[in-house]
């Protein structure tokens, strides 16, 4: 018999000490409460690969939600329960989450009409996941810390990197999982095992993903586009026929593909640079799928995905205002235009629009001013403020925004660049129009 292996060490050394003691808890209140406890899933499996991931997810035999009640007293934490489910989340002070599932005993009937059996029930619930590399589980009561608990070969598939289902209706119970095992086999560098792939291209020759709701399909799209390279993985889904299984239109041409590679490259230096700053990946990735497809197609594509009236508008203004934006920056360039005309065509922009538009223009040149926009301009700010105005005796109203536009140009081409010219700036502009308002009255009381 295979000796069996304990991680307790590997915990220990590869988790942040607070994790690592979080499970010791787990462990302690499972045993005060003769329950016992495991975590499971992506968690164990990232540990074993030696990669990052804080979100733990937990199987108690018994009770989960009355385990994390106490679990999340113990930690002073808070509790979200979802009875039907007989699932709960604790909500630690520190925002971290943490998953718990109650594995329910099943009882089977034997098929050779023995009695009723019993099967272990964190052995059923791992039975219930998608690929044997998220079937393993650790077992964290004190007596047990530490014991990897693998029914359905992980542990070797993890070494052999394989993704494997761990029984054939795996992909008709879910379909999603089409897209996970090529989600995972793209992100660990793996490949899909040879049985498995048998049966995803059975599942698709069922056509079970007509079966799929829009948002269902549309959420694994999204957890695509939020890996660090989604481009493999949507090639790898072109090739299984599932961007057609989807919707026909839905192709990558090498247009689409090059426009992609460059979209994950502007993504990336985006994200070196702003590390802080969110974007919403999916917008970019669906500007790239739909940019070589009509209006009325691209509608159709974001009907199928279930999309809100709201974000398909979303969608459609910004192809748009991107196609506006390529077109004058061009004409600004041809012209030589000033730095603070870029700034007023970009502007209108969101960030998601204005790092597509730097993935589409296809002059480095114009890319360049882009960037530089996105890096230098997007966030200028006069030196002066509104207040600074009424100072300087102008009374407050549409005519403020106005100089303050001005400014801002003023700023952006180098004219009026720190406080002291700013103000400067601003008294010869009080100055002239007192010139032009007194020329003004002049010219009406002629009249
Ligand atoms: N799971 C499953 N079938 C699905 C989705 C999830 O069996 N369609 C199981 C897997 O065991 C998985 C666990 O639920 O490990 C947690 O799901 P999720 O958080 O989506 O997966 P992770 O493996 O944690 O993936 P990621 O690293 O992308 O978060």
């Amino acid at each position: 018999k295979k000796r069996e292996r304990n991680i307790r060490r590997m915990l220990k050394e590869r988790l942040p000490g607070e994790i690592y003691s979080l499970l010791k808890s787990a462990g302690h209140q499972a045993r005060d409460m003769g329950y016992q406890v495991y975590c499971v899933g992506g968690f164990v499996r990232d540990i074993l690969l030696g990669r990052s991931n804080l979100d733990v997810d937990l199987v108690v035999e018994g009770d989960g939600i009355k385990f994390a009640r106490a679990l999340a007293e113990k930690l002073d934490a808070r509790v979200r329960e979802h009875q039907k489910f007989r699932t709960a989340v604790i909500i630690c002070a520190d925002g971290r989450k943490i998953d718990v599932a109650t594995a329910r005993l099943e009882y089977y009937e034997h098929p050779a009409a023995l009695p009723m059996v019993e099967l272990s029930s964190i052995k059923m619930d791992l039975y219930r996941r998608d690929f044997s590399i998220n079937a393993l589980a650790v077992h964290l009561n004190p007596q047990n810390m530490g014991r990897l608990v693998d029914f359905f070969g992980g542990q070797r598939d993890l070494k052999d990197k394989v993704i494997r289902v761990l029984h054939s209706l795996s992909f008709v119970e879910d379909p999603t999982r089409i897209v996970r095992a090529i989600r995972f086999e793209q992100r660990f560098g793996f490949r899909i095992g040879a049985q498995t792939e048998k049966l995803i291209k059975n599942a698709l020759e069922l056509n079970i993903f007509h079966q799929l709701s829009g948002s269902r399909i549309f959420h694994e799209l999204q957890m695509i586009f939020e890996e660090d390279t989604p481009l493999p993985c949507l090639i790898r889904m072109e090739n299984y026929g599932l961007l057609k299984h989807i919707h026909p239109m839905l192709k990558l041409s090498s247009n689409v593909k090059n426009i992609l590679t460059e979209t994950e490259k502007v993504i990336n230096w985006f994200q070196l640079l702003y590390l802080e700053e969110k974007i919403d990946k999916w917008i970019l990735y669906m500007l790239g799928l739909l940019n070589h497809i009509n209006e009325v197609q691209a509608g159709i594509i974001m009907q199928r995905f279930n999309f809100s009236q709201k974000k398909t508008r979303h969608i459609f203004s910004l192809r748009s205002q991107i196609n506006s934006a390529m077109s004058s920056i061009s004409a600004w360039h041809q012209d030589q235009g000033k730095l603070s005309s870029l700034y007023f065509i970009l502007n209108p922009l969101p960030l998601e629009g204005l790092l597509f538009l730097m993935a589409r223009v296809q002059k480095e040149e114009l890319r360049k001013y882009v960037s530089h926009y996105i890096t230098h301009l997007r966030d200028i700010q006069p030196q002066i403020s509104g207040r600074d105005l009424k100072k300087m005796g102008l009374t407050p109203g549409p005519e403020f925004g106005r100089i303050l536009k001005e400014l801002k140009a003023a700023q952006i081409d180098g004219v009026a660049c720190d406080r002291q010219e700013q103000k400067e700036w601003v008294r010869q502009k009080i100055a002239e129009q007192s010139l032009q308002g007194g020329k003004e009255k002049r010219a009406s009381g002629k009249n």
